[in-house]
């Protein structure tokens, strides 16, 4: 067509008519304008271009084994719209353990998995939620950052250890507090179905073994979220009556830090704090942090736990639309309990406590900024009559920590090193109902260290934090838990025109988990994890509408995943996403369809990333980030 028009225009010249007028080429312009709407591949976030399709965010997750050729069913839970009013008032349905035979006998599942799926179009910050069933929070997720045409992140998870709640009525409840305020151009409201589909079990995959009973460690409000919101060094106390048949405990615990300890593995040891000008805005009490798990107020065990960075943490752009490993399904922890048994069931009918406590390195109380979210809740098994013996062992010894450091003459540069280890060991013999004994043994043993690097009044930042240890727990000498875990991160960070009217930051962070987890009950649930990942990117500001105002932004992120389960079943992920859309998705191994690769309209072609060098970015968030 176009060629044909130049043609024409040719013809005009050499006969030495004059041009078309604007006005005949007018329905040709209009006709080009008028191009037919059609889905098209994703183009930057600059679009508001509402035929464009909504941008698939995505957090990778292997998804769960389950019986290849049995019945299974699959049920919506719940349907909520979480917009304006939504803060502290969760969605609360009630649930039903499912009838139709296609699922399988109550209680007697193979697998239970949930798909949490999420739709939101606008602007919003990355918001945190949580899912609990019968007041056990089951899942902890935060939102993407949506875009203006749209975004969609579904997840799905393995919540089989959950058995005992999903077989009998309770009410479910998800929290997924959310502001939508005009004013501030937040209109971004969360639209989430969330499934679960029960896999009856097969010959070859028989039913999960899984606790029995299961007490929630939450505040058990019917309205509010049911996590506790602790700022202080007393922490969340539940109290507990044990059944007095219990043969084997274990606590999961779900921790977060929010607001001041949001990225509480970048805050400044207090010894240091005074090195920087206020206006710098470093947050004290320093990067470790220990979230303990205490029976009647003793020490049960303990976690370090891994660093979910948000969609909207450090630099926004890193983390859309790929997110860091965590954003939509938090890794939870693991701690048994079984060797206090005897103490718990030691007279019917007692009451105990279970206390859910973080511990951070303030100088003065508390030793942490406010505040963490934390709950959990205690897998029972019971036995067929009264459990008594005696804790043989409590070694638990204090953590170990040292804080170092130093500064340049002028304060230009400041460094520190924070180092931890911890290990205990808890000890018991139980008597079981039947006579039988069983020697519990519970043994962490933990290192950390946190070096970070200040420059410019601590505007530009460089933290390198290790993680590392191994929990086991072994029940006449079988093991019965094991988490060995590697979390290194390092996070350089520059805010150094973060103050000007119109500045910019940039990030570049290195985040690995890699963890061999044997969960409780089911050696079979053994899972391990290896996720590398690699994200840069860098935002661009103006100061309206009051607040600091991303205009536009680049963000560069790459994983590498691979995952290998019990029974042998593999998920691997290569994946890479940049400025905003999809360059690279390669996905194998046995579970491939289960979670598969991003469908084509979701990549960018090399010609739309012409497009992009030519036309800035502009995001419309008003992303704060750090
Ligand atoms: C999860 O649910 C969403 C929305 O219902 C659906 O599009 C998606 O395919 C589901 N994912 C899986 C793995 O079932
Ligand atoms: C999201 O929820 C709102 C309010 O219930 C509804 O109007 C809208 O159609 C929903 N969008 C999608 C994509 O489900
Ligand atoms: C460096 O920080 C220390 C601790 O606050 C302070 O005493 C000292 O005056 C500072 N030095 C300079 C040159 O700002
Ligand atoms: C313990 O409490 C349960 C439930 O309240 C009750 O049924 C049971 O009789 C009590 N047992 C004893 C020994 O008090
Ligand atoms: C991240 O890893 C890359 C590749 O090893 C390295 O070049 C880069 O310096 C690292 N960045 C940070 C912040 O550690
Ligand atoms: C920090 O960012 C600014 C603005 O992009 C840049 O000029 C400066 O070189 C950066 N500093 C470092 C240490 O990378
Ligand atoms: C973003 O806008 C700023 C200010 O106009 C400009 O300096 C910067 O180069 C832009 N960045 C991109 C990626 O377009």
């Amino acid at each position: 067509m176009f060629y044909a028009l130049l043609g024409i225009l040719t013809a005009f010249c050499t006969t030495g008519i004059a041009q078309p007028s604007p006005e005949e080429l007018a329905p040709l312009i209009a006709g080009l304008e008028n191009r037919p709407h059609e889905i098209e591949a994703r183009v930057p976030l600059s679009t508001d271009d509402p035929t464009v399709v909504p941008l698939i965010s995505m957090q990778v997750f292997a998804p769960p084994s389950t019986p290849r050729n049995g019945k299974s069913c699959s049920v919506t839970l719940l349907q909520h719209t979480f917009g304006d009013g939504s803060y502290n008032t969760p969605a609360v349905v009630p649930y039903t353990p499912p009838t139709n035979s296609d699922c399988g006998e109550i209680g007697k599942w193979a697998t239970i998995s949930l798909n949490l799926s999420v739709y939101s179009i606008g602007t919003q910050y990355d918001r945190l939620s949580a899912v609990y069933l019968s007041h056990s929070e089951i899942w902890r997720h935060s939102s993407a950052e949506p875009t203006k045409t749209g975004t969609i992140w579904n997840t799905v998870k393995d919540v089989t250890h959950f058995a005992a709640l999903f077989s009998k009525p309770g009410p479910l409840m998800m929290d997924f507090s959310n502001i939508i305020a005009p004013d501030l151009l937040l209109d971004g409201v969360f639209n989430v179905t969330i499934t679960a589909t029960f896999n009856a079990p097969t010959k070859s995959f028989p039913a999960a073994v899984t606790s029995d009973t299961i007490i929630p460690l939450s505040n058990l409000s019917p309205t509010l979220p049911n996590f506790f919101a602790i700022s202080d060094d007393i922490g969340a106390v539940t109290n507990v009556i044990f059944p007095s048949s219990a043969i084997e405990a274990y606590v999961e615990v779900f921790c977060s830090g929010n607001s001041a300890e949001e990225f509480w593995y970048l805050n400044t040891p207090d010894e240091f704090v005074a090195n920087f000008p206020a206006s710098t805005g470093v947050t004290g009490k320093g990067p470790f942090r220990e979230v303990q798990v205490l029976v009647d107020d003793k020490i049960a065990g303990v976690v370090w736990p891994y660093a979910v960075i948000y969609t909207g943490g450090i630099t926004p752009s890193n983390w859309r639309p790929l997110t860091s490993y965590g954003a939509y399904d938090q890794p939870t922890y693991w701690v048994d309990i079984t060797p206090f048994i005897p103490l718990l069931v030691d007279k019917t009918n007692t009451t105990h406590t279970v206390t859910l406590r973080v511990v951070g390195q303030g100088l003065s109380p508390p030793s942490y900024n406010s505040n963490w979210f934390v709950s959990g809740s205690i897998h029972i098994r019971t036995g067929t009559g009264p459990t008594s013996g005696k804790m043989t062992k409590y070694d638990v010894p204090r953590l170990e920590i040292a804080t170092t450091g130093g500064t340049s003459d002028s304060n230009a540069t400041v460094w520190t090193k924070v180092v931890a280890h911890r290990r205990l060991n808890i000890e018991s013999e139980l008597i079981m109902g039947d006579g039988g004994k069983v020697k519990a043994s519970f043994s962490q043993n933990l290192d950390y260290s946190n070096v970070a690097r200040y420059i410019d009044d601590g505007w530009i930042q460089w933290g390198v934090q290790s993680t590392t240890g191994t929990t086991l727990a072994t029940h006449q000498g079988k093991q019965v838990l094991r988490d060995a875990f590697d979390y290194p991160l390092s996070v350089f960070s520059n805010y150094s025109l973060y103050s000007q009217e119109f500045g910019s930051y940039n990030s570049e962070i290195n985040q690995t988990h890699i963890r061999a987890l044997q969960q409780p009950f089911d050696a079979s649930r053994q899972r391990t994890i290896r996720s590398i990942q690699q994200a840069r990117g860098h935002v661009w500001m103006d100061n309206w509408p009051g607040l600091r105002h991303a205009i536009n932004a680049t963000g560069a992120t790459e994983q590498s995943f691979a995952y290998i389960d019990g029974r042998g079943e593999t998920y691997f992920r290569e994946v890479a996403a940049k400025d905003d859309g999809w360059k690279k998705d390669r996905v194998w191994g046995s579970l491939r369809n289960g979670n598969p690769p991003l469908p084509p309209t979701q990549f960018r072609t090399v010609h739309m990333e012409l497009e992009d060098r030519r036309r800035p970015l502009r995001t419309h968030n008003n992303l704060i980030g750090r």
